[in-house]
C-alpha cells in the first residue's frame, strides 16, 4: 500500500519501506508506523551523535599532527595520526538530505465587489441524469464555502460550471465586479501534459521575470532540470504543487479548490492547510479531508446532490468523512 494517510496506515501496516530520495534506497523497517516514526527519529539523532564524535576526536588528532609535523623526530607519526583523522571522517555516512518540504503559498486578491461570484439555478444533466438542478449560490467577498457529497454527486460538475469550463443548461453563473478566478481542478486538467513544468508557469504568470519564475517554482520543489521536465509525467503530488504554483500571482479573489490536499505528503498538506487558513479572499473548496475543513474556518456548507445551503456548524464536520 502507498498512501499519505498516516492513520490509515497506523490503523494497516506491520513493515514500512521507506524511500529515501537522497540516496535513491529503501531502508525496510520490520514494525508498524508508530515504531517506525519512533525508530527513525531514534537513527537519525544517533547519526548525529556519532558524526560529531568522529569530527571532534579528528580534529583533536589533526591538531596534535599540526604540531609534531614540524620535527623531523615525529613527522612520520604526525603524518600517520592526520591519515587516521582522514579515515575517521572518510567512514563516516555521509549526511543525509532532510526531505524537502514545499513553501507553499496562495495569491493576494485584488479587489473586488461585496458578492465577486454567483449563480442562479444552475441545472446540468448527463445522459438525462440531472447532475445539478437549480443549484443557487452567492459567494460573498472573503466567505468560505464547503461542497460536500458523496462521489458522483456533482461537487467536481458544479465547480466547472462555476469555473466557465462547463456550460450550463439552464441558469447561469454570475461574474461580479473584480472577479478573479482561480480554479484548481481536481483531476488537473488545466495543466497540459505536454507542455513543460516551467510553460505553465510562464502562461499561468506571464509577468512575472525569468528569475521571479524560478523563485516561485524553487518554493514549490521544482528546481534545475525539473523546470523542463513535461507536465505529463510528473507525479500526483508534482501536479497538485504545480496547479498550486500557477495560483499564486493570479490576484484570484475566489479560488474554486476541489479536493485540493489529494496526493500531498503530509508535509505538503500543511503547507497547503495553512495557506489555505491565511488567504483572506473567498474559497469555495470540496474535500474529502477533515483536516481541510478544520483549516478552511467555513461559513457555510452546500450539500450535494440535493444543493441544500445552510450555514456552517459543527454536526457537518461528521459528514466531511462519510460524504
Ligand atoms: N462529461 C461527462 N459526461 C458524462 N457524465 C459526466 C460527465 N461529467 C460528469 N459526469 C457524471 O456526473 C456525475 C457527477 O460527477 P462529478 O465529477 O461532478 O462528481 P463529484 O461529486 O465531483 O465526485 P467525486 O467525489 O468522486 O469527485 C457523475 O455521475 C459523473 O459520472
Ligand atoms: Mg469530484
Amino acid at each position: 500500500m502507498i498512501s499519505h494517510d498516516t492513520r490509515l496506515l497506523a490503523a494497516v501496516v506491520n513493515r514500512v519501506f521507506h524511500l529515501d530520495p537522497g540516496r535513491a534506497t529503501i531502508d525496510v523497517h520490520n514494525t508498524g508506523w508508530d515504531t517506525y516514526l519512533a525508530q527513525r527519529a531514534a537513527d537519525e539523532r544517533r547519526r548525529t551523535r556519532e558524526r560529531a564524535n568522529a569530527e571532534r576526536k579528528a580534529a583533536a588528532l589533526h591538531a596534535q599532527a599540526d604540531r609534531m609535523k614540524a620535527r623531523s623526530a615525529t613527522a612520520v607519526t604526525a603524518r600517520s595520526m592526520s591519515r587516521r583523522a582522514d579515515r575517521m571522517l572518510a567512514a563516516l555516512e555521509p549526511a543525509r538530505r532532510t526531505e524537502k518540504t514545499a513553501r507553499i503559498r496562495l495569491p493576494e486578491p485584488a479587489p473586488c465587489g461585496r458578492m465577486p461570484l454567483g449563480a442562479i439555478s444552475l441545472t446540468k444533466s448527463y445522459g438525462g441524469r440531472p447532475v445539478l438542478d437549480g443549484v443557487d449560490l452567492a459567494v460573498d467577498r472573503g466567505s468560505r464555502l464547503v461542497v460536500l457529497g458523496l462521489n458522483g454527486a456533482g461537487k467536481t460538475t458544479l465547480l466547472r460550471v462555476l469555473a466557465g469550463e462547463v456550460t450550463p443548461d439552464a441558469g447561469r453563473v454570475v461574474r461580479g465586479h473584480g472577479l478573479r478566478l482561480g480554479y484548481f481542478a481536481q483531476e488537473h486538467d488545466t495543466l497540459d501534459p505536454a507542455g513543460t513544468v516551467r510553460g505553465h508557469l510562464a502562461a499561468a504568470a506571464p509577468h512575472l521575470t525569468e528569475g521571479e519564475l524560478r523563485g516561485v517554482l524553487g518554493a514549490f520543489l521544482f528546481s534545475g532540470d525539473d523546470a523542463d521536465k513535461p507536465v505529463g509525467v510528473l507525479s500526483g503530488g508534482e501536479k497538485t504543487r504545480l496547479a498550486l504554483a500557477g495560483l499564486v500571482h493570479s490576484g484570484a479573489n475566489v479560488l474554486l479548490l476541489d479536493e485540493p490536499t489529494n496526493n500531498l505528503d503530509p508535509a505538503s498538506r500543511g503547507e497547503v492547510l495553512a495557506a489555505v487558513g491565511a488567504y483572506p479572499g473567498a474559497v469555495v473548496m470540496v474535500t474529502h479531508d477533515e483536516g481541510a475543513v478544520d483549516a478552511l474556518r467555513p461559513d457555510r456548507v452546500l450539500l450535494l446532490p440535493d444543493a441544500d445551503e445552510d450555514l456552517w456548524s459543527a454536526e457537518y464536520r461528521e459528514l466531511v468523512a462519510l460524504s
